[in-house]
């Protein structure tokens, strides 16, 4: 037996490889996905193969998590529960992707992974692999009974990893569960299992890695104009960008359009995050319901895709038509709770998706927007395709052919029509 693995060098997936080859004896080979969680992955294939693993790849996916899960999603103005930007939800499949590309060249029988049995992510990933691999199965060690009792907490982890000279470093366990990628990084259990427990003060300031409080935010402003072409940011602009790119290192200009920086997906997502996290944008806190039935709290930094949201959503107000954009936001519940509860790789996200990229065709253009203590203020917006016409929107008289104030009269008598009727028969006439 062949199983794949989703591995990360720490102490919990490190003994679940260990374990699985135990149990299953079998070849067990590792997988580690790079989706900007800026861990350290130097020595991370030693550190498998001298855990049991007979190989150990790691997919730098990056790049394909921006530009075909991140943007995509954006696209919709994606959100769960009118909050939540799907940080943690857009990356399951796209790892799982990664994974089962994996599985599928080496001919793997199975695919494992460290989630619990209680949350959202087991599912994702057992959706995920299912549509993209339907004949490789998924072990989850957290759903079996004997590996719960083997390991009721960290301290038997560590003595097993002890006995099996597994190389973990024994560092000190946060007190919370977190998750990081590009996208985000989402605190769970510990201290915010206490739902009236106020994770914005003082006590938790050390959790957040993202941002900075809106309170210890620049006292001044600071204006940045994205360029947009088909719902997509190509390029930013604002007066440090040259240097912020120098500083984070591995992203890359790809030259510069009127002004501004032209950047693919993950320089923008690199970009925006700084931008954020400096202007403590994108902290949430939230009470959501887990597909398995559960309400979980969660806190999320999220600052970059804070400001996308933002920026995207402002020039929509001026190229997208009215009802196109009506029919489109109806549907963006539905497409986010897909996201969220694992239906990525699913026939009616795709065709969801679909309508959402063919509204985009003119969400092309400019924004500004300020970024000041947490804030995302609008700043003005432009675009060659703009549906907005001031000749017919001024209030000092304006094109009487364009727009025949007469004309209302009509539009209002028949709108008017049905009401009038409902009204009567209310009053039994
Ligand atoms: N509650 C969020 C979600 O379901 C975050 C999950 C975090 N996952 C984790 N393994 N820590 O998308
Ligand atoms: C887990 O239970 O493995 C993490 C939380 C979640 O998946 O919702």
């Amino acid at each position: 037996m062949k199983i794949v693995v989703a591995y990360s060098g720490g102490l919990d997936t490190s003994v679940l490889l260990k374990w699985l080859k135990d149990k299953y004896n079998a070849e067990v080979i590792a997988y580690c996905a790079d989706v900007g969680q800026a861990e350290e992955l130097d020595g991370l294939e030693a550190k498998a193969l001298a855990t049991g693993a007979s190989k150990c790849y790691i997919g730098d996916l990056k790049e394909e998590f921006a530009s075909d899960f991140i943007f995509p999603m954006f696209q919709g103005n994606a959100l769960y529960e009118g909050r939540y930007l799907l940080g943690t939800s857009i990356a399951r499949p796209c790892i799982t992707k990664g994974m089962m590309e994996v599985a599928i060249k080496e001919g793997a029988d199975a695919i494992a992974h460290g989630a619990t049995g209680k949350g959202n992510d087991q599912v994702r990933f057992e959706l995920s692999a299912a549509a993209l691999a339907p004949d490789i199965k998924c072990i989850a060690p957290w759903r079996d009974d004997e590996f719960r009792a083997q390991f009721p907490g960290r301290a038997e982890m560590i003595a097993y990893a002890e006995e099996n000279n597994i190389p973990v470093k024994a560092s000190m366990k946060k007190p919370y569960s977190m998750d990081r990628n590009l996208l985000h990084i989402s605190f769970e259990a510990g201290n915010m299992e206490d739902t009236w427990h106020d994770a914005s003060g003082e006590e938790d300031k050390d959790m957040y890695v993202l941002s900075v409080s809106p309170e210890e935010a620049p006292d001044t402003p600071e204006y940045v104009q994205f360029l947009f072409e088909k719902g997509n940011v190509i390029g930013l602009q604002y007066e440090g960008i040259d240097a912020l790119i120098a500083e984070l290192g591995d992203v890359k200009a790809e030259g510069t359009q009127d002004g501004y920086t032209l950047l693919n997906p993950y320089g923008v997502m690199r970009v925006l995050n700084a931008l954020g996290g400096k202007h403590g944008i994108g902290r949430i806190d939230i009470v959501e319901n887990r597909f398995v039935g559960m309400k979980s709290r969660g806190v999320y930094e999220t600052p970059g895709g804070t400001i996308l949201l933002a920026a995207h959503q402002d020039l929509e107000t001026l190229t997208m038509d009215r009802e196109a954009q009506a029919l489109r936001d109806s549907l963006i519940p539905k497409y986010s709770q897909l996201i969220y509860n694992g239906f990525w790789y699913s026939p009616e996200r795709e065709a969801l998706q679909a309508l959402i990229t063919s509204t985009q065709q003119t969400v092309s253009g400019e924004v500004r927007l300020k970024l000041y203590k947490g804030n995302c203020i609008q700043a003005g917006r432009k675009s060659p395709l703009s549906l907005y016409d001031e000749d017919v929107a001024t209030m000092e008289g304006g094109a009487e052919e364009a727009y025949n104030q007469n004309d209302a009269s009509g539009f209002i008598a028949l709108n008017a029509l049905r009401l009038k009727a409902s009204a009567r028969q209310k009053q039994g006439k």
